[in-house]
């Protein structure tokens, strides 16, 4: 099953961001340090293609660090970019931020020259818990400002320093299967929009190859290398006492604490991709992406040739 969701204010936000973005000069992303690369927009990565971005990996607190280490050094290599770690703990997140876009185009930062930074991120990323941090008594709020979209807000942050806020989205067409699950697991997609159990799935599948030690700890397992997917819901189910009539487990049941658990990060600090993995899944997805649209053709084609028949 692909994961289906309805991308919300898509449309509008994409118009915000074409109109804001010509006079931009560092656009932010705030990514989910648990799953970076199947958190990024790729509809913000092609309207803000060529301006300094900073990425920012949130929620580094439920994240594995090595794995964020090497996810800073994947986004710091990459020209015209920065990147760094943040959470919700950190009690002056406005400093790192503004001294990294300084970083990125340090012509701009004055009265005459302000820096303009655009915000944005999927949903649940953390934006809104940033930007209420960031707004602090300094801040103000000005979106009914001539000039500036409802659909986004301004924030002071400095001295010429202007953060333009933009709405959580998604977009509508998944390329890597993986991110959808990736992004179901996480919270950033809507529960009506994936299968509980099939998304617990794939979690347990990675858990038990990567995360071995948390899974085993968490539920005391033993040897869930060697188990496979199902097994493990199962056995999580019993341990954890998710059963219906008959003794049976309910899947359902042991499927939601799977994900609560990810979520809340009570199996441990966890990172569900690599800069290595995701750019396999990404030619995979590129190349399943191309054959389908190659598919799509022929049929269009077809159907063209047919109805031209029948007119004649
Ligand atoms: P959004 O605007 O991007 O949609 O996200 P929002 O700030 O609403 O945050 C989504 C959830 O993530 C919230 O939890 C929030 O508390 C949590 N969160 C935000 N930043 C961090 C962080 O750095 N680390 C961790 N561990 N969690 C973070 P919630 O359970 O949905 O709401 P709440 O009950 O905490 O208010």
């Amino acid at each position: 099953m692909a994961i289906q969701w309805f991308p919300g204010h898509m449309h509008l936000t994409r118009k915000a961001i074409e109109e804001r973005v010509r006079e931009i000069d560092v656009v932010i992303e705030l990514l989910d340090a648990r799953l970076p690369a199947s958190s990024a927009n790729p509809m913000l990565a092609q309207l803000t293609a060529g301006k300094p971005a900073l990425k920012v990996l949130n929620k580094q607190d439920l994240a594995d660090p090595v794995r964020t280490d090497e996810w800073l050094a994947h986004y710091n290599a990459l020209p015209g970019t920065r990147a760094l770690g943040l959470d919700a703990s950190m009690a002056a997140p406005a400093k790192v931020l503004v001294q990294a876009c300084y970083d990125l185009a340090p012509l701009r930062g004055s009265m005459v020259k302000p820096m303009r930074v655009l915000i944005c991120g999927i949903p649940n990323v953390g934006k809104s818990t940033l930007i209420n941090t960031l707004k602090g008594k300094r801040a103000a709020k000005t979106g009914d400002e001539a000039g500036v979209t409802k659909l986004e807000q301004r924030i002071v942050l400095a001295d010429g320093f202007y953060l333009f806020d933009t709405p959580g989205v998604l977009w509508p067409r998944i390329i890597v299967a993986k991110s959808g699950y990736n992004l179901a697991a996480s919270g950033a997609v809507g529960r009506n929009a994936f299968d509980d159990e099939e998304v617990a799935l794939e979690l347990l599948d990675y858990l038990r190859q990567h995360y071995g030690k948390q899974l085993e700890a968490r539920y005391q397992l033993n040897d869930v290398r060697n188990q496979s997917d199902e097994q493990l819901l199962e056995a999580v189910g019993r341990k954890r006492g998710a059963l219906q009539s008959g003794g049976r487990v309910n899947r359902q049941k042991a499927a939601e604490l799977v994900i609560q658990d990810f979520r809340a990060g009570t199996l441990g600090r966890i990172t569900l991709e690599t800069p290595d993995e995701f750019a396999q899944w990404l030619a995979q997805g590129k190349q399943l992406d191309a054959q389908r649209q190659v598919k799509k053709d022929a049929i269009e084609l077809d159907r063209a040739i047919r109805f031209k028949r029948v007119a004649r």
